[in-house]
């Protein structure tokens, strides 16, 4: 009969670095999941790689076998909670050594369950994850943050949403890339031998490796197709005229509904607008004014303020 070993989340964990951590994640723009599409409530990347970590691992003062004294378990207690602060720090997100140390970790805590060791080295550890370990399923997966972690965590990942947005989301993050590990990239600009890494004369051709082909292929073809769009509909996207008569894009377009007015001799297609604020923040308030052409019977828009706005 299998012993009920309690795990490290039950018994304490390094908040202070986790919380750090965390609160780092919103503020990422450059290479985190939120940047593939926006989704409301994500949970922190380093929270959930966290968690993982440490629903999974053994609490050494569960484990009297290896660690007789309390003073045995304090001490692995807190060599578990060094690689768990390197974990979760995000430039550590890809490091090979620090993820293959924490998979060691929970192969090591499966294996003390089934009465094995647990192989070393760090081919071995994903498999021997892969056979015996748990599968981790989100139903409510959201934006995909567990999924995301249990999978870098080496372990076997599902999810499931109600809305067909994440289920996108998480699929294009999760199910997606692996199928296309360590193939290279199949667009007509991109080198089958490799690719060109580092800058200068210390550029060398590495091979594709790991979603660096996919990767390519997305730039390539996402390029592809914002060049298609913008020859279809870019003329809707007009640049904007600003004061000093120089010309901006635009990086943000507010839609409204429009309506004819029932006004027959009018003829205008009226917006259904509930306010014609765009900033109501003190001192730097902005609104939206429509200015009727009677001639060619349209409505444009000037930007005003920062000054007081009018009351409506
Ligand atoms: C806060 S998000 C989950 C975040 C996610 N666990 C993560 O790792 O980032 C909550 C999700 O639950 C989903 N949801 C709510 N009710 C549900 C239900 N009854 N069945 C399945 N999904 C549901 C919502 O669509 C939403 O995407």
């Amino acid at each position: 009969m299998s012993t009920h070993r309690k795990k490290l989340i039950e018994v304490s964990l390094p908040l202070e670095t986790i919380n750090r951590e965390s609160a780092k994640d919103a503020s990422l723009t450059h290479g985190h999941p939120s940047t593939l599409h926006r989704y409301w409530a994500r949970r922190p990347l380093a929270a959930c790689r966290a968690v993982i970590f440490a629903s999974m691992v053994d609490d050494p003062g569960s484990c009297e076998d290896e660690f007789p004294t309390e003073s045995d378990q304090g001490a692995e207690r807190n060599r578990l909670h060094g690689i768990l602060r390197q974990l979760v720090v995000w430039k550590n997100s890809n490091d090979e050594n620090i993820l293959a140390a924490a998979r060691y970790e929970i192969a090591r805590s499966i294996a003390r369950h089934r009465g094995e060791t647990a192989p070393a080295e760090p081919d071995a550890v994903l498999r021997y994850l892969g056979e015996h370990c748990p599968a981790v399923y989100d139903p409510f997966c959201g934006g995909g943050s567990i999924s995301l972690e249990a999978q870098r965590l080496g372990l076997l990942a599902r999810g499931s949403d109600l809305n067909p947005l994440p289920v996108l989301i998480t699929k294009a993050m999760i199910e997606l890339p692996p199928q296309f590990h360590n193939q290279k990239p199949v667009n007509p600009d991109a080198d089958p031998l490799g690719m060109f890494a580092g800058t200068g004369k210390h550029a060398e051709r590495v091979s594709w490796k790991g979603t660096s082909g996919l990767a390519n292929d997305i730039r390539y073809y996402g390029a592809w197709m914002r060049e298609e769009a913008y020859k279809r509909i870019g003329h809707l996207y007009p640049d904007v005229q600003l004061p000093d008569g120089t010309s901006a894009t635009v990086v943000a377009w507010l839609w409204t509904r429009t309506v004819p007015c029932i006004n027959p001799a009018c003829g205008l297609h009226k917006p259904l607008m509930t306010t014609f604020h765009l900033c109501k923040k003190k001192g730097n308030e902005h609104w939206v004014k429509p200015v009727v052409n009677r001639e060619l019977n349209t409505i444009s828009w000037v930007v005003k303020g920062p000054s007081p706005p009018p009351s409506q």
